[in-house]
């Protein structure tokens, strides 16, 4: 899969976004996925994919500590599109045993307590999620923070024995927008409130205008360990 990733990436890492979709929801079918955490650029893919295959695969994780913002655009993407994007909750059991380890807040005392929820909340359900999928379809770009420079458009993720494909790697974030006015897609609220990136509503605050995009998630750790580990190599 690694080769052929190489392969693919070097075919596609100067195509449209829409080249890009089209070639691999043809090739894979539902076996392709978007996970879509309702922000701009997830936005942008769905409205992409839909456009492309009315039955394509779309998922979310929800991780319980959403904003209610979120769940209104997920609500209002629904209803604009006619489907029903798939969703993946943490287990039950472990999200009771994380509240009585580290509290309901316990994220904020370590690095470590917020990873364990990370993990529970989201990782482990990306995990199931993946564990069907031999393509995973995300919204990275690459200008969105330190850790997201040397992303591929394609690329393997070994962790989790997939393709992964990062259609918009290469757009600004004039370019989201732009598309997102034009085409009149559905978005979070919350961007007109000065969040450029959204998250669990705990581990995500607004920023000043021209600030690091991802700067406003878990705004109380360094940047080099702003990942929750959805997207760690
Ligand atoms: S995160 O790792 O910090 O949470 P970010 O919010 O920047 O990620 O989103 C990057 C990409 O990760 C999104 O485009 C999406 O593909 C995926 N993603 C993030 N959060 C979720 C979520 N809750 N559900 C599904 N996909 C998600
Ligand atoms: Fe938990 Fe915060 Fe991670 Fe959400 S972002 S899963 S609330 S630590």
């Amino acid at each position: 899969m690694k080769e052929k990733a190489v392969e693919l990436n070097t075919k596609f890492k100067n195509s449209k976004p829409q080249e890009i979709l089209e070639y691999f929801l043809d090739e894979y079918g539902y076996k392709a996925a978007l996970s879509s955490s309702f922000g701009a650029e997830d936005q942008i893919l769905t409205h992409m994919i839909l456009d492309i295959d009315k039955k394509a695969n779309i998922f979310t994780l929800d991780t319980g500590r959403l904003p209610p913002e979120t769940y209104s655009v997920m609500d209002a993407t629904n209803l604009k599109y006619g489907v029903k994007v798939n969703v993946f909750f943490p287990k039950t059991d472990e999200v009771e045993e994380l509240y009585q380890i580290q509290g309901i807040n316990g994220f904020y005392e370590s690095i470590e307590n917020r990873k364990k929820c990370c993990y529970i909340r989201k990782i482990a359900p990306l995990k199931r999620a993946l564990s069907e999928l031999d393509i995973w379809i995300t919204g990275l770009r690459a200008s969105q923070s330190v850790t997201r420079e040397d992303l591929n458009v394609v690329e393997y993720d070994e962790a989790n024995n997939v393709i992964k494909i990062n259609p918009l790697l290469n757009w600004s974030e004039d370019d989201v927008w732009e598309f997102i006015k034009a085409n009149k897609v559905p978005y979070n609220s919350l961007h007109d409130e000065g969040f450029p990136s959204i998250g669990c509503a705990p581990c995500t605050r607004a920023v000043e205008s021209g600030a690091d995009v991802r700067s406003g998630r878990w705004w109380w750790e360094n940047p080099e360990h702003k990942e929750c580990g959805l997207h760690i190599k």
